[in-house]
């Protein structure tokens, strides 16, 4: 889907450098959301402190309604509550589904997560339907696990 490798070695130069999470992640969206035109949206949701909401951190795509989403609640709820990615083929039938745009079919949630801790995760829409292999979940894995460094360095 796109060079994991490349962008994982970028967000490793900005740390080198003293970026910050905040800048990462945003890298990583706009990086990802660029990457292949079959993701029609990109997005970070964090975690709140509490840990039972997650945030829309940043986006790439067309605005959405859910930029609270409480845990357990549609496909990215689901992934925090099962503590499990969420590789959708067909968003219509995915028990409590949030609707960002109706021309979604697929949707993956990978979980940004160093060992047992969730900080959040990427979520990416896709217009066609099993838009998200095996290999795009592995390469957005791959991001995910080098922001969840970021954040842990960060912690607390
Ligand atoms: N579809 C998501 C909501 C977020 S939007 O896709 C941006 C869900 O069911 O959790």
């Amino acid at each position: 889907m796109f060079d994991s490798k490349g962008l994982v070695r970028e967000l490793q130069g900005m740390r080198d450098d003293g970026h910050l999470s905040d800048a990462l992640l945003r890298r990583a969206v706009r990086k990802i959301a660029a990457s292949d035109k079959r993701v029609s949206w990109t997005g970070v949701y964090l975690l709140n402190q509490e840990g039972n909401e997650l945030w829309l951190h940043n986006y790439v795509g067309t605005p959405t309604e859910h930029a609270k989403i409480p845990v357990g609640q549609g496909v990215c709820g689901t992934a925090i509550a099962e503590k499990k990615n969420q590789n959708v083929p067909d968003v219509r039938k995915f028990d409590n589904y949030l609707t960002c745009n109706p021309d979604v079919q697929s949707e993956l949630v990978v979980l940004i997560r160093p060992g047992d801790v969730i900080f959040g995760e990427i979520d990416l829409d896709s217009e066609e339907p099993k838009a998200f292999k095996d290999d795009a979940e592995a390469e957005v894995q791959a991001v995910a696990d080098k922001l969840a460094e970021q954040l842990m360095a960060e912690r607390r």
